[in-house]
């Protein structure tokens, strides 16, 4: 709770939102949101290699080893025919973008940014925003969408009237589709395919919405900084603008997204639970001159008091134990407030290998 409480502080100091910079038709980039220039987001490598697409109305054993595979080498995968209405998607994405579009005042009004369940909740800005870091070129809003004994629906947006409806129903969906892909992945690891589910008891999901305006600059500065979800899985829907880029190896790769899909990644507790066979994967946003960005990000957490760890089973002579646990709240606190800085709080539960 400290360290929920030192992150609201932190926020308490006036800055602009990026949505008013845009506004206000800046010709250059605030110097708070350059970048020192190796770590500027050079140019990401196009096709032929992405992510893999995964049709979710294949076989199921075929589903099985191409979910195992894209998660062991990526970390990434984009899945179609997964069940959930198009026409809830697109909804999704309209009251999302009807919420951005109201005035400043409208929007901090309805969500004020304030300490929720573990996490900061509202619309504004979310990460570090203290003098030595650079700032990333997005503004977000945060709730969660499931349990509903955590929402804060009094904080919804109530503009337009139909985004409450519409992200309930939305986070079952998600949810529905997030027990399936469970399924195939503790299957992959050759689980049990209840697993991780069982593990993880009753499902959390927080949302962000990230918006991302056009930038004068936007070789210059982060979207989205560099970093791992902290999460179980993550489930981003798009609004098929590029932005969106995913590290192999030392390379950074552009998702090209598929229209109607959902691009899901493992996360960092994920990661854990399989020891280190599926990558919870390094991502950032990168924004561009001419067009507004939206993504739609639900991350699928563990209930509060579970203890992550490597499953037993996948533990033996030639596969030591490559992680210690951790609970499940506590790792999202440390997360939180190493708030996406690389991939420290999952590295630092790392044991150390005699060789
Ligand atoms: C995130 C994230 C990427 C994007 O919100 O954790 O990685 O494309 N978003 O907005
Ligand atoms: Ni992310």
């Amino acid at each position: 709770m400290d360290a929920l409480l030192k992150q609201f502080e932190r926020l308490q100091r006036p800055i602009d939102l990026v949505q008013t910079l845009h506004e206000n038709q800046l010709k250059e980039v605030p110097a708070r949101y350059i970048l020192p220039s190796d770590q500027r987001p050079v140019p990401a490598i196009e096709a032929p290699q992405s992510i893999p697409v995964i049709d979710l109305a294949a076989h199921h054993s075929e589903i099985v080893t191409q979910i195992a595979k894209a998660s062991e080498d990526w970390g990434f995968f984009q899945v179609i025919n997964h069940g959930i209405d198009l026409s809830l998607l697109e909804r999704i994405k309209r009251v999302s973008q009807e919420f951005f579009d109201l005035p400043l005042e409208e929007k901090r009004k309805q969500c004020p940014v304030r300490p929720g369940t573990r996490m900061l909740e509202g619309y504004g800005r979310f990460f570090d925003i203290s003098d030595d870091t650079v700032l990333d070129w997005v503004d977000a809003l945060v709730h969660y969408v499931y349990p509903p004994s955590v929402m804060a629906v009094e904080h919804w947006p109530k503009t337009p009237h139909t985004y409450r409806e519409t992200y309930e129903k939305y986070g079952e969906e998600v949810l529905n589709l997030t027990d399936k892909l469970l399924g195939f992945l503790s299957e992959g690891l050759g689980l049990d395919s209840d697993y991780v589910q069982t593990l993880i008891k009753e499902s959390l999901l927080q949302l962000r919405i990230n918006y991302y305006p056009p930038c004068p600059q936007p070789d210059l500065v982060n979207g989205l900084r560099p970093h791992s979800d902290g999460s179980v899985l993550t489930v981003l829907l798009d609004d098929q603008v590029e932005g969106l880029q995913v590290r192999k190896g030392e390379e950074w790769f552009t998702i090209s997204p598929v229209p109607g899909s959902l691009i899901v990644n493992v996360g960092d507790l994920l990661q854990i639970v399989s020891n280190g066979k599926y990558k919870s994967a390094e991502h950032r946003a990168v924004v561009n001159t001419n067009q507004y960005r939206m993504s739609v990000v639900l991350f699928l957490l563990a209930e509060d008091g579970v203890s992550i760890a490597p499953a037993p089973e996948l533990i033996d002579e030639s596969h030591p134990r490559l992680y210690q646990s951790t609970i499940s709240e506590e790792y999202g606190i440390t997360y939180m407030s190493n708030a996406h800085r690389g991939k420290a709080p999952v590295e630092a539960l790392l044991i150390e290998q005699q060789s």
